[in-house]
C-alpha cells in the first residue's frame, strides 16, 4: 500500500517540535506497578522453575513456523483480562448449558490455533511440574512471548493467578470489549473503569502493531460513504481488499510492519492510516494526540509505557490464593471429574452411616 514517506517525515518532524511538554511529562521514569496482593514476580521459582523457559522455548518454534500466532495469543490475553478479569475464562469451552465467552461476537475472531497453542503448553508445563501452573498465567507469559518474539520489549510478569469457575455471559463480553467503531470518549471511558488512563489506552491499543483485522471489523469506515478522517489512498487500497460492505478477507492492522512489534502503528495512525476508528480517534481527540505522536518518535519510550500498562492490565480482577483452581484442561473447568468424586464420597459416607 502506497504511502507518502516525505509527508509522513515532516507530520513526525513538526510534531516531535510541537510535543516538549507531553514528552517531559510522560518520559518521566515510572517504577513498576504495584503488584495485586496474591500475585509475585517468583511464584513458580520452586514448584516449576523451567516454566518460562518452556513456554518461550515451544512459542519460538511456533512462531518460526507462522509468526502470525504472536498476534493472536496477545489479543487472546487482553480478551482474557477485559472480561471478568485475567482468569482463563476466555479459554472455556461453552456445554450443554449455554455459549461460552468464546462464542460471544468479539470472541469469534480470535484465533482457533491460539486456543490449541495454551492447550499445548499447559500440557507440556504439566508434564515437567505436574498441575501447578494456571491456563491464566500461562496465557500471559504466551502474551509476554508474543511480544518479545515480535521485536518488542521482554518483561517479568507477575504470576500466581488462579483460573476461573465460569465465564461471562454474552451481554457481559460485549460490554467489557468495546468495538472498533469507539470513538476515544467512549474508549477512554470503557478503559477508565478498569482504572487504565489515557496513556495506558494509547500503549495498549500499540498492540495492534502486529496481526490482522476481518474486513467487516472496519468496512463500514469505508460503506456508503468514506470516513473522512481517512487517507484517501489507503481508503482507496482497502476498498480493492473489502470491495464490499460484509467481505470475508482480512488485511494487516499496522500496514507499515505487520509483523514486527514496534512503534510504527503511531506513524500509521499520524498519517490517517489506523484501520479502526478506535484507533484513528486516538490521533484526532486532543486528550490523546500528544500521547501518540510521542510514542511515534520515541519506540523505547512506548515499549517502557507498554509495559507498565500490560502488568496493569494482566493483574485485573485475579483470582489467587485458594480462589478458583489449576484447571487440568484449560478448556473445562475441573468440577466434572470434581463432582464425579464428591457423588463417591457421598456414597461412601452413606454406607458408613446406614
Ligand atoms: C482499545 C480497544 C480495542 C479495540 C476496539 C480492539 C479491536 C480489535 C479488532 C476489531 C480486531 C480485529 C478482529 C478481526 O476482525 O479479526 C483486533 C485485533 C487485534 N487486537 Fe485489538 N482492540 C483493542 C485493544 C487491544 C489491546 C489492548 C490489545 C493488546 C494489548 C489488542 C491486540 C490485538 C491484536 C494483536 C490483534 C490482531 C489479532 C490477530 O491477528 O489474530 N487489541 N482488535
Amino acid at each position: 500500500m502506497g504511502f507518502s514517506s516525505s509527508s509522513s517525515i515532516s507530520v513526525l518532524l513538526i510534531s516531535s517540535l510541537l510535543l516538549g511538554s507531553y514528552y517531559c511529562s510522560v518520559s518521566e521514569a515510572q517504577t513498576t506497578p504495584p503488584l495485586v496482593k496474591g500475585l509475585s514476580w517468583t511464584y513458580y521459582k520452586s514448584s516449576c522453575p523451567d516454566l518460562e523457559s518452556i513456554v518461550r522455548k515451544q512459542l519460538k518454534k511456533v512462531f518460526k513456523n507462522d509468526i502470525g500466532q504472536a498476534a493472536g495469543l496477545l489479543r487472546l490475553h487482553f480478551h482474557d483480562c477485559f472480561v471478568q478479569g485475567c482468569d482463563g475464562s476466555v479459554l472455556l469451552d461453552g456445554s450443554a448449558s449455554g455459549p461460552s465467552e468464546k462464542d460471544a461476537p468479539p470472541n469469534l475472531s480470535l484465533r482457533a490455533e491460539a486456543f490449541e497453542i495454551i492447550n499445548d503448553l499447559r500440557s507440556r508445563v504439566h508434564k515437567e511440574c505436574g498441575q501447578v501452573v494456571s491456563c491464566s498465567d500461562i496465557t500471559a507469559l504466551a502474551a509476554r512471548d508474543s511480544v518479545f518474539l515480535s521485536g518488542g520489549p521482554d518483561y517479568n510478569v507477575p504470576l500466581g493467578r488462579r483460573d476461573g469457575l465460569s465465564f461471562a455471559t454474552r451481554n457481559e463480553t460485549l460490554a467489557n470489549l468495546p468495538a472498533p467503531s469507539s470513538n476515544a470518549t467512549t474508549i477512554l471511558n470503557s478503559l477508565a473503569t478498569k482504572n487504565l488512563d489515557a496513556t495506558d489506552v494509547v500503549a495498549l491499543s500499540g498492540g495492534h502493531t502486529i496481526g490482522i483485522s476481518h474486513c467487516t471489523s472496519f468496512t463500514e469506515r469505508l460503506y456508503p460513504t468514506q470516513d473522512s478522517s481517512m487517507d484517501k489512498t489507503f481508503a482507496k487500497n482497502l476498498k480493492v481488499i473489502c470491495p464490499v460492505l460484509n467481505s470475508t478477507n482480512t488485511t494487516v492492522l499496522d500496514l507499515r510492519s505487520p509483523d514486527l512489534f514496534d512503534n510504527k502503528y503511531y506513524v500509521d495512525l499520524m498519517n490517517r492510516q489506523g484501520l479502526f476508528t478506535s484507533d484513528q480517534d486516538l490521533y484526532t481527540d486532543k486528550r490523546t494526540r500528544s500521547i501518540v505522536t510521542s510514542f511515534a518518535v520515541n519506540q523505547t519510550l512506548f515499549f517502557e509505557k507498554f509495559v507498565l500498562s500490560m502488568i496493569k492490565m494482566s493483574q485485573l480482577s485475579v483470582l489467587t490464593g485458594t480462589q478458583g483452581e489449576i484447571r487440568a484442561n484449560c478448556s473445562v473447568k475441573n468440577s466434572a471429574s470434581v463432582d464425579l468424586w464428591s457423588v463417591v464420597d457421598e456414597e461412601e459416607e452413606s454406607k458408613a452411616v446406614f
